[in-house]
């Protein structure tokens, strides 16, 4: 068996995958045009030409730009619709997915809207393929604690399809002390916790993530090697870390896969997954960020199997939900 094809057929759970970040510049084109918003590119293929980023700013400017097309609810159907199918392709049996409200609100879509969609979308991934899920509501960290406060607001008559919160966007400069009042809310209202922390900023935004947000999974984390003291943490607590390597190199985090940390993480003992974050602008979904993180840092099968299992029981599915799949 090649190792692609080893690969699809782990089982696994995709903990880090933002929705917006699967819109395909074929679909924001074809959203575009339903939906009458003007896209900043002249074609499919100019899009893809504009996905050469600095940094994590840079792409982000042009993935709120692009999240502009999706206004009615079958617009998120469609797009989260998609993500799952090729999830499925890839071996994913369960998904955890980010949205970001914010992004969608601001432009007058009512919060409703975007979870109609992605419930009805989860619903039928459920069903017809298989694939369970859970959704993530991100607070975006450039905005004020405010902004939080009143999303969580809109959010509290669906709490019920809503399984936990997380933090992303800007980190450099957006510490997550900025945030702690508004994660202890979510806290208490029985919602899990996760964050962005240690893709740009240092090491001790993960600290902070840990101890001021009560973050159960860490997304991106790999600058804790930094700290050897919040490393021998995260190894005693399994902490886990949803890893995004294709997206570390797109943003520059790291210069090539070689020069990636991941291999000292899962060697340090740390409980470390492998996800895709925005495949459509980084270049490969889920399976892809396994193959070539193992032919970049020579991650033999014990280690996928291993990676692939971290994200089984790093998932917020209940032990029943899991037994089946280890
Ligand atoms: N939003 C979407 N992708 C993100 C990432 N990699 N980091 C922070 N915010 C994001
Ligand atoms: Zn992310």
């Amino acid at each position: 068996m090649d190792l692609a094809t080893y690969i699809r057929a782990l089982p696994k759970a995709e903990l880090h995958l933002h929705i917006e970040g699967t819109l395909e510049p074929e679909m924001m084109f074809e959203l575009g045009r339903r939906n009458g918003v003007a896209l900043p590119f002249a074609s499919v293929e100019a899009t893809r030409a504009a996905y050469a980023f600095q940094d994590l700013q840079s792409f982000l400017d042009i993935y709120y730009a692009g999240a502009a097309v999706l206004v009615r609810e079958e617009d998120f159907f469609d797009l989260a619709w998609a993500y799952f199918r090729r999830a499925a392709e890839d071996g994913v049996v369960h998904a955890e997915l980010f949205f970001d409200p914010q992004t969608h609100t601001a432009r007058g879509v009512p919060f409703a809207t975007v979870l109609d969609g992605l419930e009805r979308a989860a619903a039928r991934a459920r069903e017809e393929l298989g694939i369970s899920s859970r959704l993530i509501l991100c607070f975006l960290r450039h905005l004020p604690e405010a902004g939080a406060f009143a999303t969580l607001e809109e959010a509290r008559p669906h709490l019920a399809r809503i399984h936990g919160v997380g933090l992303d966007s800007s980190e450099a400069g957006h510490p997550p002390s900025e945030f702690a009042r508004v994660f202890a809310r979510c806290r208490e209202l029985g919602l899990h916790a996760v964050a962005h922390a240690g893709e740009e900023g240092p090491a001790a935004y993960i600290t902070e993530a840990l101890d001021l947000l009560g973050a159960e999974r860490v997304d991106h984390g790999v600058r804790c090697l930094e700290d050897p003291a919040l490393v021998a943490r995260l190894a005693r607590d399994q902490t886990p870390l949803t890893v995004c390597p294709l997206s570390n190199l797109k943003l520059r985090v790291f210069p090539t896969m070689a020069d990636h940390t991941f291999k000292r993480m899962l060697d340090a003992g740390l409980r470390v997954t492998i996800n895709s974050d925005d495949p459509a602008y980084f270049g490969g979904y889920v399976a892809r960020n396994y193959l070539e993180t193992a032919e970049g840092l020579g991650l033999t099968r014990k280690d996928l199997a291993t990676v692939a299992r971290n994200s089984l029981l790093a998932s917020f599915v209940t032990d029943e939900e899991r037994a089946p799949w280890l």
